[in-house]
Order: C-alpha cells, then structure tokens, then sequence
C-alpha cells in the first residue's frame, strides 16, 4: 500500500454538528465503556461526510478526544482505510477500479477518461466538480469496468459512455446508476439464460415428486372447470396475444439473438410462440409488448431493453451496437 499522508493545507478546527454529536453519543453506548474505541470507524466516516467527502487532521483529534483514544492510533486507521479522504475531494469524487478484472474489461480506457476529463489523479478540478482516484476491486467485478462516484456505482463502462457521463455530471445532468449499457443488472448480456421457463412461475411446473392420489371428493370433481384453452392460459399476462407464424418464411428465420436481451432460451420461447423475424417483433403493439413480457415473466424488461427499437433497425438490415459484437463473436 502507498503512503498515504494527511494533506498540507489544514482547516483550523473541526466540530461535529449537534445532530451529528447526538448520532456519535448514542453510537457510543452500544460499547463498553472500555471499548468505546470500536466506533472509530463510524465515526471518522461520519466526520468525513460532515466535511465534503475529507477527513482533516482537527477530525481526527476530534475523533480521538470524543473516544479518548490516543491521536496515534486514530491516524493509524484513517491512513490504513482507502476509505477515509486524506486530502480534499471533488463534488464528484470518482473511485476507478483498476483491480484484474475491470483491469482485462478495459479499465485503462476509462483511467485514460479520467486523466483527459479530470486530470491528474488525486487532484480536485478548478471547478470543485471532480477528483479520482484507482482503488482496488468494489466487488462489481461482473459488470467490469465500473467505477464509483460518491456512493453510486457505474458499470460496463466504454471509454465513450463514461465520458458522457462525465459531461453530463458537468452539465448538472440527471445520470442513471448502474449498467450503462442495456444489460438489466448482472445478467448475461443477451439477457437472462436460467430460471426463465414461465411454467416456473405461472403455477404450471411439475411437482418434483407426485402427491399420492388421494380419493377426490365428488363434490369437489364437479367443480373442476371445464377443459381449459391452453393458448389462453398461457398468457399469463394482460394484453394481446402477438399473431405468430406457423413457420419461419422460407424455412429459415432470423437469428433473433442480435437483439439484445434475447438469449438461446428467448428465442426458443418465442419461437414456440411463432415469432421467427425481426420483422414480427418491430410490428408488435404495446398491447403485444405486454402480453409477451407477462408470458416470459419479464417485469417491463422488453420496454427496458428496447426490443421494438433493436427489432426495427435489424429487421430493415442495419446493426445495432450489441449485433456488431456478436456478429464478431460469430
Ligand atoms: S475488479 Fe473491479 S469491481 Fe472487482
């Protein structure tokens, strides 16, 4: 690990606020008197978010007086934890992940962002906006490379959407948390590829083991209903049925795995649904949408992923952004 030493520009004290004084006080009872020393922790984070990201050197006194610890040992933590901002940070405090995996994904594209948007790591833009730092794994390794800005995290990063995101942090724009390509949270790329047969969850799913027939009460077989349409069962979900082939047109349908969000699974569900062309997903009416999210337990994520949309520009022979890649992979 690096030095990490306290910044050379001091304030001249530090005091918690009274709310904050309350928090530290109460903290402090779930401890032995003894042991009051076990709140350091939360008590420099709370310092340091009293003080715009930073903890100052008067903090750390303050926080070793309110313990009575002595100043030696409260140093000792705030430079052994990452955590705690020796120096001041910007209003957008960047924390890049530069462990193997964001490493392999590209993590130097997005360090190259921060030195040519921010500058030199370590130090707060003129305008008080941003400052970075390279940190070790934040445990996002799955959506790599990621970075975190103030507590949010952003992921599956490209040199190009961070940038953006960087701008529009500048502009005072809202930003969305999270995946920043189409991805639904850590799911596979083309979308979920387990747990997604719908008789999982429409109550349809064999039963691991056969319940001993028992003897039916009569009464009860009477009120069985009567033969169920399967096609309309199967709905399991408001809106319209999309009209389906009964196969794909000259025998060979479209590869609907270029939309992302659809794997192998997907497209076997929506194969059996008759749905083998771009085209036929481009035509389908929010009504459709809805139905077909509902059948595939889906919660909106056809909306999410902009199936419509990816539908409509491979249906007229263009690619999308996530085609092109796995085109290449093919
Ligand atoms: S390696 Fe980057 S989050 Fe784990």
């Amino acid at each position: 690990m690096s030095v990490r030493r306290l910044d050379a520009h001091q304030p001249a004290n530090f005091r918690l606020t009274a709310d904050n004084l309350k928090w530290a006080r109460d903290l402090v009872k779930n401890y032995p008197k003894e042991r009051r020393a076990s709140a350091v922790i939360p008590l420099l984070w709370r310092a340091q978010e009293q003080n715009e990201g930073w903890v100052s050197e008067p903090a750390l006194r303050y926080v070793a007086d309110f313990l009575d610890m002595p100043y030696i040992r409260v140093y000792e933590v705030a430079t052994f934890y990452t955590m705690f901002n020796l120096s001041p940070v910007g209003k957008h405090y960047v924390q890049l992940c530069g462990t193997t995996p964001c490493w392999l994904r590209g993590a130097d594209d997005i360090k190259a962002v921060c030195r040519k948007v921010i500058g030199e790591q370590g130090k707060v833009t003129d305008d008080g906006m941003f400052s970075w730092l390279e940190v070790e794994c934040l445990g996002a390794c799955v959506n790599a490379p990621m970075v975190q800005i103030n507590k949010d995290y952003y992921e599956d990063l490209t040199a190009e959407n961070f940038e953006q995101l960087l701008m529009d942090l500048k502009a005072g724009k809202k930003v969305k948390p999270g995946p920043q390509n189409t991805r639904h949270s850590s799911e596979p790329e083309e979308g979920a590829l387990t747990l997604i047969d719908p008789a999982l969850y429409n109550g349809k799913a064999a039963p691991a083991a056969k319940p001993k027939a028992a003897a039916r009460p009569k009464a009860a077989a009477k009120k069985a209903p009567a033969k169920a349409d399967t096609a309309k069962v199967d709905t399991a979900g408001a809106g319209t049925k999309p009209r389906g082939l009964k196969a794909a047109r000259g025998g060979r349908g479209d590869d609907l795995k270029k939309i992302s969000g659809v794997g192998p699974k997907i497209e076997g569900l929506l194969q059996g649904l008759g749905i083998f062309h771009f085209d036929q997903i481009a035509k389908w009416t929010a009504d459709n949408v809805s139905w077909v999210d509902g059948y595939l337990k889906f919660k909106g994520r056809i909306a999410r992923e902009n199936w419509i949309e990816q539908a409509t520009t491979l249906a007229a022979g263009g690619e999308t952004e996530f085609s092109k890649r796995t085109s290449k992979k093919g």
